[in-house]
């Protein structure tokens, strides 16, 4: 199998670019306000620490050791019964279910692009209105968007890693720092960002709930792109004598930058404007708009901005769900990179717009089980169940299965006395937090 390489950067503006998504400017925010702020974070923030980041490496580690799609690295690296390992690797590919809803919120984020160059809501329940109405009733519109998302997703796999991803990396993530950045200093400069720094960083336990917390480890996954393949399979095109643990520390950082930069910015302007943080998903599709309106023409400007980062966000996150799947294809299939890429958009967009039609008045009925719509359905079951599933085994791969030999000799001479440190956190740490979080998560436990 002949796999393409990154160049140094090209991989970790890739990798960066997957863990950089809808989580961070649109989850992380809403899930803090929900949780109540501090705590939330700082469980958050601990969890990426300790536990992500050891599973970060662990899972670098096993792309850029097998050097093949996800199902076959397995297969390699397992010492003996490689044809059972060989499903581990198949619960890596569960990325592209993440797309059913994915597509569809770029698709909404396209539309709030087009929204931001006019009149934007003058009040919450103006901007809530136009916001239902989009869910409800907006078919057309949600089906046209979608479709765009699908194509420029599809457009980038087609080209592949070099000339696709690589680019397509290279020239939209810099470009959502920079807008992510350019915000962030005008936050800066209103009276509200230290109210809204306080709101993230001082911590109020008495708001931490069991619930909160198994959120807070989910969600650190999440946003790191943990679990589900992405990572490993960008790592299978890193240059050998790559330096695994700094690239994960560099996306971790960055990762982790983004997030706390969108969400001071979100809060510093919700509290100036007095809107209320804790609004669930809706947050920067309704509480945000009617800010943006209240701050006049340069509401439009931030408007504009903030979405166009948000979209960039999302779509270079799209691409590296979808590329577990297609690399797939190529190597044990023997698809061809077109044909693969063309397939697996065109599954993705088929139940995105299954997911569509789960949320529109007219056959949301038809689509909804157990109270939760089919959209509702793939996020629930991808965030709580496959991926913290996909870690676990994960984690336990590179800590108990592999030769330790062939593990140290990639990794000791980069970490020195943390070695050990990380080796008992992927054998024993992260295997017993991913599991007690995800019986959390479906509601087996509680704690
Ligand atoms: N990390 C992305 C976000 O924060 C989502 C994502 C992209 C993802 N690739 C992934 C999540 C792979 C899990 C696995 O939005």
């Amino acid at each position: 199998m002949k796999i393409a390489h990154f160049s140094r950067w090209g991989f970790l503006m890739a990798a960066a670019g997957s863990a950089v998504g809808l989580g961070n400017i649109w989850k992380f925010p809403y899930i803090t306000g929900e949780y109540g702020g501090g705590a939330f974070v700082l469980v958050y923030l601990l969890t990426v620490a300790v536990v992500g980041f050891s599973v970060m490496i662990a899972e670098m580690l096993i792309g850029y050791l097998g050097r093949r799609d996800g199902v076959g690295a397995f297969e390699e690296l397992a010492p003996r019964h490689k044809e059972r390992w060989k499903y581990a690797g198949f619960m890596g590919l569960s990325g592209t279910l993440v797309m059913f809803y994915y597509s569809v919120v770029i698709g909404w984020i396209f539309y709030y692009i087009t929204l931001s160059f006019g009149t934007l809501p003058a009040s919450i329940p103006e901007a809530e209105g136009i916001y239902n109405t989009l869910m409800t009733q907006g078919l057309g519109t949600q089906i046209f968007f979608h479709t765009l998302a699908f194509i420029i997703i599809t457009a980038v796999l087609v080209r592949g890693i070099k000339g696709g991803i690589e680019k397509f990396n290279l020239i939209l993530m810099p470009a959502l720092m920079m807008i992510i950045a350019g915000m962030l200093i005008y936050a800066m400069n209103l009276e509200s960002f230290t109210k809204a720094l306080s709101y993230m960083f001082v911590p109020d336990w008495s708001k931490l709930t069991s619930e909160a917390f198994a959120v807070a480890v989910g969600h650190a996954f999440f946003t790191l792109s943990l679990g589900m393949g992405a990572i490993m399979i960008y790592s299978a095109s890193l240059a050998k004598d790559s330096n695994i643990v700094r690239a994960s520390l560099f996306v971790i950082a960055t990762d982790t930058l983004i997030a706390l930069a969108a969400g001071l910015v979100l809060f510093t302007f919700l509290f100036q404007y007095g809107a209320e943080p804790a609004k669930g998903p809706g947050l920067v599709f309704i509480s945000l708009p009617s800010v943006f309106h209240a701050m006049g023409l340069v509401g439009n400007v931030l408007a504009v901005l903030f979405f166009v980062a948000l979209a960039f966000a999302g779509l270079t996150s799209s691409v590296s769900l979808v590329e577990p799947m297609v690399q797939y294809l190529i190597d044990r299939w023997n698809m061809s990179r077109v044909k693969a890429a063309v397939s697996m958009g065109v599954f993705f967009y088929v139940f995105g717009i299954v997911a569509i039609l789960s949320l529109y008045s007219g056959t949301a009925e038809y689509f909804t089980w157990g109270g939760k719509s089919f959209f509702d359905w793939s996020d629930y079951m991808t965030s709580n169940v496959f991926l913290p599933l996909a870690g676990l085994v994960m984690a336990i791969f590179v800590g108990h299965v592999i030769e330790k030999e062939r593990v140290a000799a990639v990794l000791q001479e980069h970490m020195g006395w943390f070695y050990p440190i990380w080796r008992f956190s992927v054998r024993y740490i992260a295997p017993v937090a991913l599991f007690f979080v995800m019986l959390n998560l479906i509601g087996v436990i509680e704690f």
